[in-house]
């Protein structure tokens, strides 16, 4: 067997691992963070690609779905690139998420269906207040998945992801450092980015239910 495909399978199997774990956070509680756990290619890969965008690709982002031109300044004031696969990075990280997909969706019939994702900079001094990524009963946005890009990231630098559950008690807060990988149910906990001392890079997607027959669907719990 050559070295290539050996190297293909533990990277293989360190992915089902991953997952595995994933699945097992989300069932018992509703969310996980995965350090240095993503394949290191694939996330060199995202890192030099953000790296490589002008600054004219990023735009301001938006709150909520409806409101796509709403830009809140005092919510957020990060900005955004979309990703459309048409990179070889893009290619790849949309490849990883059609298998994370695929594996929820068998072991915990989660039904997504789509996936969306951009590209996140937040500036030192940027910051994304207390918010949640969808509501109860709009049944749209599902999981939520936050991929950071952030080499030598020191507690010092801020930028925290501040986790709450339902009640608005804090869970947990993660360092965007590189490699780290948080998913969570996206109705079920608000969350916020604080101020960063420098720049800050992230892939943040979100996968989504059949639109079309949402009210068909049972919600995830
Ligand atoms: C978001 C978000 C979290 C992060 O884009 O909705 O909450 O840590 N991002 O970047
Ligand atoms: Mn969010």
């Amino acid at each position: 067997m050559s070295e290539m495909s050996d190297i293909a399978i533990a990277s293989q199997a360190r992915e089902s691992e991953l997952f595995a774990k994933l699945a097992q956070d989300l069932c018992e509680q509703g969310y996980s963070v995965q350090l240095n756990a993503v394949d290191l290619t694939l996330c060199e890969q995202l890192f030099h690609c953000v790296h490589d965008l002008t600054p004219e690709k990023f735009t301001p982002a938006g709150i909520g779905r409806e409101q796509q031109n709403m830009h809140n300044r005092f919510v957020r004031n990060d900005t955004i690139c979309w990703i459309d696969g048409v990179s070889e990075a893009g290619a790849d990280w949309l490849g990883f998420a059609e298998r994370l997909r695929q594996f929820l969706n068998q072991q915990l019939f989660l039904g997504l269906f789509s996936f969306e994702t951009h590209f996140a900079h937040y500036s030192p001094g940027d910051f994304y207040r207390k918010h949640r990524d969808a509501f109860k009963g709009e049944a749209n946005r599902v999981l939520s998945v936050v991929l950071y890009l952030n080499p030598g990231w020191q507690s010092s630098d801020g930028g925290e992801l501040v986790i709450y559950n339902d009640d608005n008690k804090e869970l947990q807060k993660v360092l965007p450092s590189f490699a780290t990988l948080v998913v969570f149910l996206s109705e079920e906990f608000p969350h916020e980015v604080l101020a960063a001392q420098r720049d800050r890079y992230s892939v943040t997607g979100w996968f989504r239910l059949n639109a079309s027959s949402a009210d068909k669907i049972d919600p995830p719990r």
